[in-house]
């Protein structure tokens, strides 16, 4: 049977004046995860948000929190997202040394365990941790910012990652796809693959986000 497939609205385009309500309003509209996009002005040129805006948000919604990290030096801060209440917590490939013990370090604390790629990145770096992940982030975009295009090589990415699941029997693992996710890719987006869509601008720059998100969840529904 295949997995309910779930909506993450990245805050990253929310407007952080009014960010409870932003909150709201895509939990009210059928919005299934929040993505949190950590940034470090390192790892990638923008500073965002780091563990105070994870905790006041935990406290704000019932969706799981889903931490992406495009942090440098990750391990550092794994504690201090997971005590905010983080429920997934991914890290980036590239940005990590001792990735292995990292993941550990996350599933420990009973957290969803993930691991990023950008898009340079091969799928066969996974090799020899996929069987601890619970979830692997596929990027469309290069991190850094809202906004950009599909880059559409993601597509035969995602068709592989799924195949590569499926003959190890591990497709337990969620895929997540981040980058140009709209209402006129969604459908080719998950039908190849992906189980979590993020998606930032085309929900919180829409004239109506709620309509899009039920839209999105419409479309989605066709294909499970
Ligand atoms: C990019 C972030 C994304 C971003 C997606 O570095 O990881 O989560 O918010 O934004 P859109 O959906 O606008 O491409
Ligand atoms: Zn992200």
């Amino acid at each position: 049977m295949s997995k309910q497939k779930k909506i993450a609205p990245s805050i990253l385009s929310a407007d952080f004046w009014k960010l409870g309500e932003d909150i709201e309003l895509i939990e009210n509209a059928g919005a299934h995860i929040v993505h949190v996009d950590v940034m470090d002005g390192h790892f990638v040129p923008v500073i965002t948000i780091g563990p105070l805006i994870v905790r006041a948000l935990k406290a704000r919604t019932k969706m799981p929190l889903d931490v992406h990290l495009m942090i440098e030096n990750p391990s550092s801060h794994i504690d201090g997202f997971i005590d905010a209440g983080a429920d997934y917590l991914t890290i980036h490939y590239e940005a990590s040394t001792h990735l292995h013990r990292e993941i550990q370090q996350i599933k420990a604390a009973g957290v969803k365990a993930g691991v990023s790629l950008n898009p340079h990145t091969p799928l066969n770096v996974l090799d020899d941790i996929i069987h601890d992940l619970d979830l692997i982030l596929i990027m469309s975009v290069n991190p850094g910012f809202g906004g950009q295009s599909f880059i559409p090589n993601t597509i035969n990415k995602l068709k592989q990652l799924k195949q590569i699941l499926k003959n190890k029997n591990l497709e337990h693992i969620e895929i997540e796809v981040d980058g140009g996710v709209k209402l006129d890719n969604i459908a080719e987006i998950a039908g190849a693959g992906a189980d979590i869509l993020v998606a930032g601008s085309a929900i919180y720059k829409a004239e109506d986000p709620a309509a899009t998100i039920k839209e999105m969840n419409e479309i989605l529904s066709k294909l499970n």
